[in-house]
């Protein structure tokens, strides 16, 4: 599996600095990018060294193996346009802003202030003086791009519909806010400044103009990234430590097997894409917060302080679900979280979570709106995330604690190269 690029060069260059030492627009941003060096990471948050520039260019779509960034601005987009043709545009003009977005540089030719002072300047500005910061933008199609009741068949892709991308089939508890389903485009932007996402998205929904809406948005964080001396697996609102056994981005042999999609898979298109599932999980904190440490740890089947399973040992340690206690009952509880999760439960079944923490303002009656706002990547999403969160959602201990709020599935298809653009497997 390729791994995203860390551009050296680019990597100490801001916005102005690099526009205005080599005269680069968005267009020239292409080479600068594409000679860009290796980087690894692990997959969990907080345990990469600090990241500058990322290519946007590769065989994947940066975003899906980058180690998590520290924030995440999140947007489901509705398209307007009526043709194919028009389609490609748009996506053609995207990639290349986001290109030039995750190299540091201004989007359009004349940026945020060297354009004509009687026009609107083509970029926002609030990232100009800053670097990328790891800004990955990652693109993805949702189903009602290739069909939908009301607009049919917009753009002659009915045809090229991957089998599983569909909208999720509904699910036992699901508490889903009418708005905040779907979208025919997702922007998936993360970035360890704030700032640089929400700059990234404000400014692609620019370029888009007239030819898109926002249908939602959500901003999510993780830990922050001046914390990268803390090396310990992030901990979720919950308090508990999220993504001991997460896929590792860097076992190649994982990432091919249960994430990177195949021609077999159903859509040659894809192939070197993935498939996310998007799901916003609000977590009940009061009484999440009320509840003893014990139930607490019986809800994951894993301790708080260490993570490691109620089974005994480390954080890393394999959990042991035929353990039984004195009383006689399994250690970790079958309806645990982690019980109900993890791959030897599941027929195998892995996916890559890279979720966020997300907290918005208080509700109308006042209650806390934070939790989880969880993305998953894999191969196919009815054999993986559906599978797995239809046995979350009959059976979960977790279920009292939180309710599914927003959903969306996209297919993120493979990366580019410089001149070509994100989509370009499928509408060529
Ligand atoms: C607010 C909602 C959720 C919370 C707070 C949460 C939290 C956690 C925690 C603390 C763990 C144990 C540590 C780890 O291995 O990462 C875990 C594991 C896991 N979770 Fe979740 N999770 C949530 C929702 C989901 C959903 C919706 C899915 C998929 C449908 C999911 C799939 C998994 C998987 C596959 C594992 C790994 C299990 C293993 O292999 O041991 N989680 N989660």
């Amino acid at each position: 599996m390729p791994k995203d690029s860390g551009s050296s060069s680019s990597a100490q260059l801001t916005r102005r600095t690099l526009l205005g030492a080599v005269g680069l627009s968005a267009v020239g941003i292409a080479s600068a990018t594409a000679a860009s060096a290796h980087e690894h990471h692990d997959g969990r948050a907080g345990s990469g060294r600090p990241r500058s520039g990322l290519s946007f260019y590769g065989r994947n779509q940066a975003g899906i193996a980058t180690a998590p960034q520290a924030h995440l601005q999140f947007a489901a987009v509705d398209t307007k346009v009526t043709s194919r043709s028009a389609l490609i545009k748009l996506m053609r003009d995207l990639t290349l802003a986001a290109a030039a977005l995750t190299a540091a540089l201004p989007v359009g030719q004349t940026g945020a202030v060297n354009g004509p002072p009687d026009l609107a300047p083509e970029d926002s500005g609030e990232a100009l003086d800053l670097p990328a910061a790891g800004l990955t933008i990652t693109f993805g199609f949702g189903p009602a791009l290739f069909s939908s009741p009301g607009k049919g068949d917009r753009f002659g892709l009915a045809d090229r519909q991957p089998p599983g991308l569909r909208q999720f089939p509904s699910f036992k508890g699901d508490a889903l806010v009418a708005g905040r389903i779907g979208g025919d485009i997702c922007i998936q932007a993360c970035a360890d400044d704030a700032q640089i996402a929400m700059h990234a998205v404000r400014n692609l929904m620019r370029v888009a103009g007239s030819r898109a809406r926002v249908r939602w948005t959500q901003t999510g964080f993780n830990r922050a990234a001046a914390l990268q001396q803390v090396t310990t697996t992030p901990r979720n609102l919950f308090g508990f430590r999220d993504g001991t056994n997460n896929i590792i981005t860097s076992d190649q042999a994982a990432m091919d097997e249960f994430v990177w999609a195949k021609a077999a898979d159903g859509a040659s298109w894809m192939v070197g894409g993935s498939y996310l599932a998007v799901r916003q999980i609000r977590m009940l904190i009061k009484d999440w917060d009320d509840s003893v440490l014990e139930e607490q740890e019986d809800v994951f089947g894993r301790k708080k302080s260490t993570g490691a399973p109620l089974s005994g040992g480390i954080e890393f340690t394999k959990p042991d679900f035929a353990k039984l206690a004195p009383s006689g009952k399994p250690v970790i509880d079958p309806k645990s979280h982690v019980a109900l999760a993890h791959p030897e439960q599941n027929g195998g079944v892995r996916i890559l979570r890279r979720a966020f923490n997300y907290a918005n303002s208080d509700d109308a009656k006042g209650a806390a709106d934070v939790g989880l706002f969880f993305m998953s990547y894999q191969r196919d999403l009815d054999r993986q995330f559906v599978a797995l969160q239809r046995q979350l959602s009959e059976n979960d201990l977790l279920n009292e604690y939180i309710q599914h709020t927003a959903s969306a599935a996209f297919a993120t298809p493979p990366g580019t190269t410089p001149g070509g653009y994100i989509g370009e497997t499928l509408l060529a």
